[in-house]
């Protein structure tokens, strides 16, 4: 039997239904197709040009997207064998991010959605990192998309963990999330990223420091690490003793860095991670939650997701930990999240516009 949703002026058929979905966010520029909740492609393009600014700056991201969405859509429809007038929605990131590149995607999926006449689904950017562990991918033995080991069941908490955020999501469906706790300041990401910046690392310095501090010794240096009450987090505190530490040590010997970037990177990398974990911990022994996910950037680094698995061990909680690709900004997890509510029929009217904020 086929069911019919009647929404507006579109008769949607619950059953091929094709979406294909937009994120620019921030500085991937990604398009990913999905069929009947199969992910048929996953296609990113990331933008070197921030890399000598040592962070993303914002102008140049939005011109990378104008420059990369039309190649980066075409590769994604082309690796699903799928036609634009094939397509049922298209799914969208209209926030949170920066307002110049959300723009760029936004009015790129009202055009394709007023050029096939077809509805347009707007996703939440946090959301969507949370939804990608719901990533079903199509199987082929030369499939380029990777598969989630595993899918959490509700409810879940999903420490939420990027460049811009780190929350601890209670997810008690894939529509009703309840943020417990979150930075007061910086992101983890953000420690990471400026923290590498310190020690004169090219950005982003998250991946440099997982890198470095697997040569390092974790117990070698004490960083500060702030005490604040309930699940909430804060990481500035972090990124000022780290550099004051750094200047103290550096009056006494101008090659300190050098001589320890090892040691400096695992000792961090270790205090972020106790930091992430010990809320996490509290949250999930006082929620009586045994089911724990992980997402986001900072999500890929493998301290963190060994640190996971080992609480989940001693605990005997079920740990979620995403494939790479779904870690980092990418539209397969924008293309759950759109599937979704498409079955929901939950449409956005075209005069949609992004936005810089929002809560999940
Ligand atoms: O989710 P994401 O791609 O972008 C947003 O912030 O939306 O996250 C980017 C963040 C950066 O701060 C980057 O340094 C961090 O994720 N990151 C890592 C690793 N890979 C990416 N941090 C620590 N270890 C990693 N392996």
């Amino acid at each position: 039997m086929r069911i019919c949703i009647f929404f507006r002026t579109f008769a949607l058929e619950m059953e091929n239904i094709i979406i294909l979905a937009i994120e620019s966010s921030c500085d991937d520029t990604s398009a990913a197709v999905i069929r009947d909740g199969v992910l048929l492609s996953n296609v990113t393009a990331s933008q070197s040009v921030h890399e000598e600014f040592g962070g993303v700056v914002p102008e140049l991201a939005s011109r990378a997207h104008q420059l990369n969405i039309v190649p980066v859509v075409d590769a994604a429809l082309k690796r699903a064998g799928i036609q634009a007038k094939e397509l049922s929605a298209i799914a969208f990131t209209r926030g949170p991010g920066l307002l110049g590149s959300l723009l760029v995607g936004t009015s790129f999926a009202k055009g394709l959605a007023l050029a096939n006449n077809i509805p347009l689904v707007e996703v939440n950017h946090l959301q969507a990192h949370i939804l990608a562990h719901f990533i079903t991918p199509a199987q082929s033995p030369d499939s380029p998309i990777a598969s989630s080991p595993s899918t959490p069941s509700f409810p879940f908490l999903c420490l939420l963990v990027s460049g811009g955020n780190s929350q601890i999501v209670l997810v008690k469906s894939y529509r009703d999330m309840e943020i417990i706790g979150q930075t007061i300041d910086d992101a983890a990401g953000e420690a990471f990223d400026k923290c590498a910046k310190i020690m004169g690392l090219p950005y982003p310095g998250g991946p440099w420091i997982d890198r470095l501090a697997k040569e390092g010794n974790a117990e070698a240096f004490q960083f500060a690490k702030p005490n604040i009450p309930g699940y909430n987090y804060s990481f500035s505190g972090l990124k000022t003793s780290f550099l004051y530490f750094l200047r103290d040590n550096l009056k006494d010997n101008r090659n300190f860095i050098e001589e320890n970037k090892a040691d400096l990177c695992a000792s961090l990398q270790k205090t972020i991670i106790d930091i992430l974990i010990n809320k996490l911990k509290k949250a999930a022994k006082d929620l009586k939650v045994t089911e724990i996910a992980v997402a986001g950037g900072v999500s890929a680094n493998s301290g963190l997701r060994e640190a996971l698995l080992d609480l989940g061990r001693r605990h005997r909680w079920m740990v979620h930990i995403p494939p790479f690709s779904y870690t980092t900004d990418n539209a397969a997890m924008v293309c759950q999240a759109g599937y979704f509510k498409y079955l929901d029929g939950e449409f956005c009217p075209m005069d949609a516009t992004p936005y810089a904020k929002t809560k999940i």
